[in-house]
């Protein structure tokens, strides 16, 4: 449910940004003004900037010296006109702008220093600052520069003013007022470091500190729909010779509206070029390509990086990393997998905010990934934009509001305050940080190599399967062989340490332990101080568990139900859930055969669960956290918590609920209210599309239109280009007819009425044929209505090794998810099960 929230929210957002910059932009507000000069100037077509003399309707306690100079010289932008004169102030002044519209806007300010009578202008000293902003203090501009800055107006005026230091004067070239699209800076970024979400944008002023067409020319206010300009890289490149750039810019192709970049966010100009590494001579160059920005210490800067794959001449091949100094701003970028539809030469951007240092210089640099085919990276634009500090100001030098020209001691408080906060917030991110590293640290620690097998009072599972399939009462004591004795426990895991915890769940804390008797190693799963939910929910747990032997099933080791405590004992998995070894860790990638072979246990132990007793047993949860992984990758189905047996108990209890994990729950659940083994099988079918691309079944922070997975997926498998969307790290190493009896399979899966959907007998079988494929064992031609043959082929899928597993050995995992989509939304299940366990009883 809060995923779901979530996600719409951040669909919303997503929409808001897009829609204002469909179109050419008309600012609502703009204020265009040539100080000094006696006659209006026009820039490019459209763009007039007003006389001095007509401009004194905004200014305000100013003395009128306007210089002029009549030295001819060109700047690159092309706004030479402009500095030819200025307006000189010797005291302190204020222009005075009327905004019709609240939000953001660019000021910018055109200085070049010329000597008018007795004013040096390379000697002038001032401040400059908004009512909230210091946006330059103590400011002594030595050449042609124009100073770009983003400020948020609420509502009413908006006031530059500008104050001479003592002794000295002020002066300014040109000045721009001009409204940015709404949707041009989003809220939101993401932090390098610590890695996280950095909210509030939207209510920073911030100043440019570059805008960098990579690998293009000059683009000025001409060719830029928002009268910027862009820079080209090349003096800002540390090493020139391991760079080279690419221009192609017809062939960048925007996104359709609403779906990313437009015109806005960056010209076609800067989209269509892009630095790459030079590494053509060597496939194997592993080096950086790094451009160094000088930037003030102690702030923090928004960087946005546009990207458009203009160099590769298929999807998948380009896979890089991007840096911000020595931290990782993203691994292993595969840019296809980012943009709309996956085509090539689509624009893209991110934003992230980068930490504030000590440092002078910003160094971003771009390296190949280990991971990719081509050793090359890419860089098509870069913006780097200064964020205002503490107290409200972008000037290193002045810290604190208002501005007083010279005021020392005012300003020293300032910096002293905004230091000390900083250091505050640090100590915070550290600690917090520090916490999730040991937690991580644990968590590793927590997989142990040793598999012992522990055998238990043989046949009982099966008395008890049957008294189970009778539907006769939950208790689950008759089995005294599974019970340990708490003292057992606390001698297992060291008296339940915190240190020891390897895991946290709805149901409780997961511990690692050893047992006192045979030195088995255990998780040991402890129950939340007993309720009533949680007791169902154990109960349904430890029946579930102690009947069902599989190979491809968790087990269980034994129970303790002493003092009012819960306690499941389960043995470890040495290689944890499927899930982290698809995403979101750095565990080396699986081979694709490695894959079917898991998905084919997982299929099994599910198969088993629905057909290896009277009744179906739904599983109800089924999601890669909870596919299980031993040492030797062995695939075991886990967390039964939630599982209760087939529709026919099901009709009148489960009517209200919601079940299992957002993005993998059957559609149809919502039509009839009722989940059947074929749920099941919707959601393994989701499970295989995160296998065959390893990415998050939801994942907020893509796209709209691959938040989904099982959508997205399922749009490429119904183009017949799935192979599109794949893991990179698989492209080139599935056969073609192993990948399409494999996604066929999935789509089958996922097919919205559970009638149309195979069973899972028959999902195990192509899979199995989709691994005979992959392995070339079939020669002929795959037949295409295999789904149908499975009755004809049973044998393997009989091959069932259930309840003979207590004679040789119990095979126990644990469940160590603790994601947010492990909240399995376990309190409505208990109920469930309470209330059908008592018109059982009845
Ligand atoms: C450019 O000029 C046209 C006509 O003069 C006007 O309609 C349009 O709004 C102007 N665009 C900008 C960005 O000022
Ligand atoms: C340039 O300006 C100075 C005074 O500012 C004037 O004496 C001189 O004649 C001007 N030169 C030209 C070429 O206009
Ligand atoms: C700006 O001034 C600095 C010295 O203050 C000089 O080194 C640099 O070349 C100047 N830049 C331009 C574009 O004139
Ligand atoms: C800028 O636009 C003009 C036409 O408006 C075009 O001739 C020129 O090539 C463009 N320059 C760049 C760098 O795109
Ligand atoms: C690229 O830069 C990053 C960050 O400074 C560094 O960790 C990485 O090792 C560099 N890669 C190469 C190949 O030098
Ligand atoms: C920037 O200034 C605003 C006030 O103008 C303040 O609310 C915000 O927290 C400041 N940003 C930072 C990063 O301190
Ligand atoms: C600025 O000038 C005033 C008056 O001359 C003086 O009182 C003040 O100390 C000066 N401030 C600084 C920082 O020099
Ligand atoms: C500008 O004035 C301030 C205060 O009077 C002084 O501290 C600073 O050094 C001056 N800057 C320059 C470049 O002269």
């Amino acid at each position: 449910m809060i995923v779901f929230v979530v996600n719409r929210l951040w669909i919303s957002s997503l929409l808001l940004l897009y829609c204002g910059v469909c179109y050419a932009f008309d600012p609502p507000d703009v204020y265009l003004i040539d100080c000094g000069s006696s006659s209006d100037t026009q820039l490019g077509s459209n763009r007039t900037f007003i006389s001095d003399t007509s401009s004194t309707q905004y200014l305000s306690a100013s003395d009128k010296i306007l210089a002029s100079t009549n030295a001819s010289f060109i700047t690159s932008g092309g706004d030479s006109e402009l500095y030819k004169t200025a307006r000189i102030f010797t005291r302190s002044s204020t222009y005075t702008f009327s905004i019709t519209q609240s939000g953001r806007l660019w000021i910018r300010l055109y200085f070049y220093p010329f000597v008018y009578q007795r004013f040096d202008m390379k000697s002038a000293n001032f401040t400059v600052s908004t009512q909230k902003n210091v946006l330059l203090g103590n400011f002594s501009p030595t050449n042609a520069t124009v100073k770009e800055f983003s400020v948020v107006v609420s509502s009413g005026d908006l006031t530059i003013q500008f104050a001479p230091a003592n002794n000295s004067f002020a002066f300014v070239n040109a000045l721009e007022v001009v409204s940015v699209p709404d949707t041009l800076i989003a809220n939101d970024a993401i932090l390098v470091s610590p890695k996280g979400a950095y909210q509030g944008l939207t209510s920073h002023a911030m100043e440019t500190v570059a805008r960098v067409n990579m690998g293009g020319p000059l683009v000025t206010y001409v060719n830029d729909t928002l009268w910027r300009t862009w820079l080209p890289d090349s003096s800002f490149l540390k090493e020139p010779n391991l760079a080279k750039s690419v221009v192609k810019v017809a062939s960048v192709r925007y996104p359709q509206e609403g779906e990313g970049p437009t015109e806005d966010t960056a010209p076609q100009t800067v989209y269509g070029s892009c630095t790459r590494m030079n590494s053509e001579g060597d496939p194997n160059s592993n080096f950086n390509v790094t451009w160094e920005f000088p930037v003030d210490p102690s702030f923090q800067y928004l960087a946005r990086f546009h990207f458009c794959d203009i160099v590769s001449t298929g999807p998948n091949q380009l896979v890089f990393s991007i840096y911000a100094d020595s931290w990782d701003v993203f691994k292993d970028l595969e840019l296809s997998s980012k943009v709309f539809g996956g085509n090539l030469a689509t624009p893209y951007f991110m934003d992230y905010v980068i930490p504030s240092t000590e440092n002078n210089i910003l160094r971003i640099s771009i390296g190949p990934s280990s991971t990719s085919l081509d050793n090359n990276a890419i860089l098509n634009g870069l913006e780097i934009m200064k964020i205002n500090n503490s107290v409200g100001s972008l000037s290193g030098a002045i810290s604190s509001l208002p501005p007083i020209p010279s005021s020392g001691s005012k300003s020293n408080v300032g910096v002293i305050v905004g230091v000390s906060i900083g250091v505050s917030a640090l100590l915070v991110l550290v600690g917090i940080l520090f916490c999730l590293y040991r937690r991580r640290k644990q968590e590793q620690l927590g997989h142990s190599k040793t598999w012992v097998p522990l055998s238990l009072g043989g046949g009982n599972s099966r008395t008890m399967g049957s008294k189970y399939s009778k539907g006769t009462t939950v208790s689950v004591d008759t089995n005294l062989s599974y019970r340990i004795p708490f003292a057992a426990l606390q001698e297992a895991t060291n008296n339940f340490d915190e240190s020891w915890v390897i895991g946290v769940g709805g149901f409780g804390k997961v511990y690692k332990g050893v047992l006192n008797n045979d030195g088995t190693k255990v998780a040991v799963k402890r129950g939340n101080p007993r309720s009533h939910q949680g007791l169902a929910e154990f109960r349904t747990e430890i029946e579930m568990l102690s009947q069902f032997r599989h190979r491809h099933l968790v087990s269980l080791i034994g129970y303790c139900d002493e003092k009012n405590e819960m306690i499941l004992v389960y043995e470890y998995m040495e290689s944890g859930t499927l899930k982290s070894h698809l995403y979101g860790s750095d565990l080396p990638s699986m081979s694709w055969k490695q894959r079917l072979e898991i998905c084919i246990g997982s299929a099994r132990g599910l198969h088993y669960l629905h057909t290896g007793y009277a009744k179906a047993v739904i599983h109800r949860d089924v999601k890669s956290a909870n596919i299980l992984l031993n040492e030797k990758f062995l695939a075991k189905v886990a967390d039964f918590g939630l599982s209760k047996t087939g529709p026919e108990l099901d009709q009148t209890h489960v009517s209200t609920a919601v079940k299992g994990s957002f993005g993998y729950l059957d559609p149809e659940y919502f039509r009839r209210q009722q989940l059947t083994e074929k749920s099941d099988v919707y959601s393994f079918g989701v499970v295989l599309f995160e296998v065959l691309c390893a990415r998050a079944v939801i994942d907020p922070t893509l796209p709209r239109d691959k938040v989904n997975l099982a959508e997205w997926a399922m749009k490429w498998q119904k183009k017949g280009q799935l192979e599109q969307i794949i893991d990179p790290n698989l492209a080139g190493n599935i056969r073609p007819d192993s990948l399409r009896k494999y996604a066929e399979t999935a789509e089958k899966c996922l097919a919205d009425y559970g009638v149309d959907r195979p069973s899972m007998g028959d999902v195990l079988w192509n899979l199995e044929y989709a691994l005979q494929l992959q392995e070339a064992a079939v020669q002929s031609d795959p037949d295409e209505n295999s789904t149908n043959l499975i009755g004809e082929l049973s044998p393997q899928v009989g091959d069932f090794t259930h309840a003979d597993a207590g004679a040789s050995a119990v095979h126990i995992e644990m469940s160590n998810s603790d994601d947010l989509s492990d909240v399995s939304l376990s309190k409505v299940f208990s109920q469930l099960v309470k209330s059908e366990m008592k018109s059982e009883d009845r």
